[in-house]
């Protein structure tokens, strides 16, 4: 008699675990990708600027493009001054009612004195969103001691992916405390939400990305500020060897316009319904399975990479 109850017990209680962890899973993916609406991002960003790390490529570039569609006026922060002012035209060529400006920065820089310069020349506008985008990744995944670019490029990757976050948002929310309201998003990766062999120093920094957010949002959330992190899977740029686009691999315009759209609506998704859909998949797949998918995926990347390489060197 008593096992009996205890078996039914323990059933129920299986079958009543089974149906949230579907409920959660679906929630994930339908609830910010289909159901919600966009909330109104001018009134929780408080401010008509947005600053975006990274602005000149890829993920950072189709953001700054959403904004300034959204209104906002776009502060680029890049390294190199050329494509800088190559972006600044091309924004204001087709959203000329916006404002931009721009301020060069080597992120592989980790001097505070240099961050309180920039820092002092973003804060003479009103920020309303801060886009931690900017993110440095190997030439292609490969084991840690044989890393292309070596310990220089290791100690690049650490610096670039996890100082500008701490010290950018450090250094801009006083002003959105003040007005108690701002939006800062953090680009992280999916790579930072699963242990990935040959992603290394990639994947721990992401990691940190994602924590720091978690953390900063206990501090500020009930202040107005809104922290989201965005940890995307492969999405076609530059850092991914610009690989054809498909259902799992956006262009950079699609993945950023769906991203924004999650703002308010989720604190912590990838920013993408396919990509939203692979992540779910992965966290559900043993781990063998999943080790067997990174080792595919990485010698693919370096193979596209080795090739691209080849093809770049060619006259
Ligand atoms: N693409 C993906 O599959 C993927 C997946 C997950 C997460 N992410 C994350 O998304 C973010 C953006 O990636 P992306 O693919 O858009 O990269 P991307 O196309 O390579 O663009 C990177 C941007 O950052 C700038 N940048 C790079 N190193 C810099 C440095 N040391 N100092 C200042 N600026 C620097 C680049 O400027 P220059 O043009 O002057 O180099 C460029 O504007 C990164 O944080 C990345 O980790 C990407
Ligand atoms: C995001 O985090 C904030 C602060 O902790 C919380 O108030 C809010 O409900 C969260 N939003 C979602 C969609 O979970
Ligand atoms: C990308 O598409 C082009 C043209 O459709 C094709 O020739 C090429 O093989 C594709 N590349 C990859 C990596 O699939």
């Amino acid at each position: 008699m008593n096992i009996e109850w205890f078996v039914n017990g323990a059933g129920a209680v299986l079958l009543l675990y089974i149906l949230y962890r579907i409920t959660l899973v679906l929630f994930n993916i339908l609830g910010p990708y289909v159901f919600f609406r966009p909330i109104d991002l001018k009134k929780k960003a408080g401010a008509s600027w947005a600053v975006v790390t990274g602005a000149t490529d890829g993920i950072g570039k189709s953001y700054c493009f959403e904004l300034a569609r959204r209104g906002f006026n776009i502060y680029l922060v890049s390294r190199t001054e050329s494509k800088l002012v190559q972006t600044k035209k091309d924004i204001l060529a087709k959203h000329p009612n916006v404002q931009i400006r721009y301020a060069t920065f080597d992120f592989t820089n980790p001097s505070p004195t240099d961050y309180q310069e920039l820092l002092s020349q973003l804060n003479e506008v009103n920020i309303g969103i801060l886009i931690n985008n900017v993110g440095m990744f190997f030439e292609y995944p490969d084991y840690i001691h044989q890393m292309g670019g070596g310990l220089e490029r290791l100690a690049d990757v650490a610096i670039v992916n996890m100082l500008p976050p701490t010290l950018l948002s450090a250094g801009i929310l006083p002003q959105m405390i003040r007005r108690k309201a701002g939006v800062i998003v953090n680009i992280s990766s999916a790579t930072g939400a699963f242990k990935m062999a040959q992603w290394s120093v990639y994947s721990a920094s992401k990691k940190y990305v994602s924590w720091l957010t978690a953390t900063l949002r206990k501090e500020y959330g009930d202040k107005g500020i809104l922290f989201q992190t965005i940890t995307p899977f492969i999405v076609a740029t530059k850092m991914a060897g610009n690989p054809n686009t498909s259902f799992f691999y956006p262009d950079s315009d699609t993945f950023a316009k769906s991203a924004l759209n999650t703002i308010g609506n989720s604190n912590d998704t990838t920013g993408y319904i396919a990509h939203q859909l692979q992540y779910e998949m992965m966290n559900l797949m043993p781990e063998f399975l999943f080790d067997r998918a990174v080792l595919k995926t990485s010698a693919e990347l370096k193979q596209r990479a080795l090739k691209n390489r080849e093809e770049k060197s060619l006259p």
